[in-house]
């Protein structure tokens, strides 16, 4: 570790989140001081409303970006840019912006974080194992089936806890990682139904992969009354982002922190072990 962190604050956005959350632990783990930060969170930081940015942002030495819905959504290059701005302006010396592997969507919104003028690590990630232990899917999954417009397609699950550990390793890393985007994956890649497949004994119950295309699951979006515009963006990611150009592992993970990622089987033992997938 190069920086010192112990006089060090971060703010982490989307604090409460599958990732956040993680951020929040690592970055304590490491000594770092933590400001926690989403709408509902410890500190109030909306990325809609512009009045709560600059209070989040003043007197922090580093922040990390993740932008919700998702960081290439309409509108997200536009308010990362400007937050990325402020920060640099308050004097936030370091980013991280959590970005999505295969997501051409999002390269406007990194090249937003490249172009601020701070010391940028982009971490782009590959599909979360923890989507299916929280979040809109984990409703499914305890029902006894994921509808999922993933095909069978092969993707390298990352656990999010290792997304967090790299996102700490690079802001205390000094500079060995500012200027980098790095590419993230799990150890292993599985598809879709494989993934379910292990919940499932893992979880001792049935539970069924039931893959749709990206228009059928948009519709089907619509009818739980998402606005257009958001079923229009998500109907594009899911066709471009799970067309098979992620079936690939990279070595990030190994790189920034000296080990392997976390294997999947390890995540879906802990999470069937603490009742996770029960019905
Ligand atoms: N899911 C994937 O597999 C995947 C893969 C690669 C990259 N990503 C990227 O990861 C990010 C999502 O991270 P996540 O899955 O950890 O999030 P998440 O679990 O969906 O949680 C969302 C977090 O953001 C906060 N939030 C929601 N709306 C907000 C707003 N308008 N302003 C400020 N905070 C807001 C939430 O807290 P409050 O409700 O309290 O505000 C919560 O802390 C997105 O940018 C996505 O593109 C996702």
């Amino acid at each position: 570790m190069t920086t010192d962190a112990v006089n060090t604050t971060v703010l982490v956005t989307g604090a409460t989140g599958r990732v956040g959350r993680r951020v929040v632990e690592s970055a304590e783990a490491a000594g770092l001081t933590v400001r926690a930060a989403s709408r509902s969170g410890a500190v109030r930081f909306d990325w809609g409303d512009r009045s709560t940015w600059e209070g989040a942002l003043r007197g922090a030495d580093a922040a990390h970006l993740a932008y919700l819905p998702d960081v290439g959504a309409p509108g997200a290059a536009e308010a990362v840019g400007a937050f990325a701005r402020q920060a640099v302006d308050l004097g936030v010396r370091r980013l991280t912006l959590l970005s999505a592997r295969g997501e051409p969507q999002a390269h406007a919104t990194e090249r937003a974080v490249r172009e601020s003028g701070a010391r940028w690590t982009v971490v782009r990630a590959s599909w979360f194992a923890q989507n299916l232990s929280e979040g809109p899917f984990l409703d499914g999954m305890r029902g006894g089936e994921l509808v999922f417009p993933g095909g069978e397609v092969l993707e390298p699950f990352i656990d999010t806890r290792d997304i967090a550990d790299v996102v700490v390793a690079a802001l205390t890393g000094g500079d060995r990682f500012a200027g980098r985007t790095l590419d993230l994956t799990g150890p292993r890649l599985l598809s879709f139904r494989q993934a379910v497949a292990e919940v499932a004994a893992a979880a001792e119950r049935e539970i069924a992969y039931v893959p749709v295309s990206a228009r059928d699951y948009g519709a089907a979006l619509s009818e739980f009354g998402l606005p257009a515009a958001e079923v229009e963006f998500l109907t594009d990611l899911f066709e471009t982002n799970l067309d098979g150009r992620n079936a690939k592992l990279s070595e990030g993970v190994r790189e920034v922190l000296g080990r392997e990622p976390r294997d999947f089987a390890d995540f879906v033992r802990e999470q069937a072990a603490a009742g996770t997938w029960k019905s």
